[in-house]
């Protein structure tokens, strides 16, 4: 785990936003400052705890050197003769030596024990596990006890501080190193291929947080956003009971749902109770209940879904999802299949 001093997410300032833009704007800052879960709250006061002691340093420095350029600046009248020469001194070599060591001894031990007190955390045997798994360029997350899979936006219950139900949060990597970052929930944690990290949070203020990938991962680094959504308990079962529901079955997009079954969608795409079982891209049994598409690159509306769908590169240059290059009527009737997808 990395602890973070960095201070806010920075919100993509995009020509064309998607309307992500004004969506954002709705969502608090992802300030670190402002932390909602223990972990980031525990990584804050080691922050303010290293400011404080950078603080002291800076200012004596500072301090002191501003004294001594006053002090001994050139005047007139000076005899311009050199100052007394000192060379070599134990007591204070000794001292310059020592307390600096110290100061690192004492950040180091502070910053490892709250690593230790928040990996520490057991995990309570009913506690809720979400897989999340890292591709370029997006968010997985599989719920193996509810039986839910979706992507880009991680749905989780608050948790009560008297009587805290936390999410436990297993990482891996389909492809390329990945790090998961939600700034006021919890440090960043690796996502690598081949290895399983863990991390938990354990929000007490319901609400969406923003988060993105920290670690550069390719062109599309920058776009790899994430939205976690911390509803109240009773909110959180509405949502897995929709989730786990098979998907809308409509005949007036009996087409589209055909143009989706026989082109190469079915390969990387999962929609439950169809042909489509491939796992390369989001599963889409749940689209619509999704705010936004392509890692949070544009509002899911279907005229975005248009744009997407019939060529991704327009909204996220370098995506891994081909242009789809369907007939006007075929991408239409898609689109109005895949809005149906509720
Ligand atoms: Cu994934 Cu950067």
């Amino acid at each position: 785990m990395t602890i973070a001093l960095i201070g806010c997410v920075p919100v993509a300032a995009l020509a064309n936003d998607w309307g992500m833009g004004d969506s954002n704007s709705k969502i608090p800052p992802s300030s670190v400052f402002e932390p909602v879960s223990t972990p980031a709250h525990d990584i804050l006061t080691v922050t303010f705890f290293v400011f404080a002691i950078t603080g002291a340093i800076f200012l004596i420095v500072a301090g002191l050197l501003t004294y001594a350029i006053l002090r001994f600046r050139a005047r007139s009248g000076d005899d311009n003769r050199e100052p007394p020469q000192v060379y070599g001194s134990n007591p204070i070599e000794f001292a310059w030596t020592t307390i600096p060591v110290l100061i690192v001894l004492v950040l180091f031990l502070t910053t490892a024990r709250t690593i230790y007190t928040v990996q520490a955390r057991v995990r309570p045997p009913d506690a809720l596990s979400v897989h999340v798994i890292a591709h370029q360029w997006w968010w997985e997350f599989r719920y193996p006890a509810l039986g839910v899979v979706t992507a880009n936006e991680l749905h989780v219950p608050l948790s009560d501080p008297k009587a805290p139900t936390p999410t436990f949060l297993d990482l891996e990597s389909a492809d390329v190193a990945h790090s998961f970052w939600v700034p006021r929930l919890a440090g960043k944690t690796d996502v690598i291929p081949n290895k399983k990290n863990s991390m938990w949070i354990d929000p007490h203020v319901a609400g969406t947080y923003l988060g993105q990938c920290a670690e550069f991962c390719g062109t599309q680094h920058g776009l790899m956003l994430l939205r976690v959504i911390v509803e109240p308990r009773a909110d959180f079962d509405k949502w897995v009971a929709a989730q786990t529901q098979p998907p809308t079955v409509d005949a007036s997009v009996a087409h589209g749902r055909q143009v989706f079954e026989s082109t190469a969608c079915v390969n990387c795409h999962t929609i439950r109770g169809t042909a489509a079982n491939g796992v390369f891209g989001p599963d889409l049994t749940h689209l619509m209940t999704r705010e936004t598409i392509g890692a949070g690159v544009a509002m899911n509306t279907p005229d975005h879904l248009k744009v997407w769908v019939n060529d991704p590169n327009v909204m996220k240059p370098g995506a891994l999802m081909p242009a789809m290059n369907l007939g006007d009527k075929d991408l239409n009737d898609l689109v109005a299949y895949l809005a149906t997808l509720r």
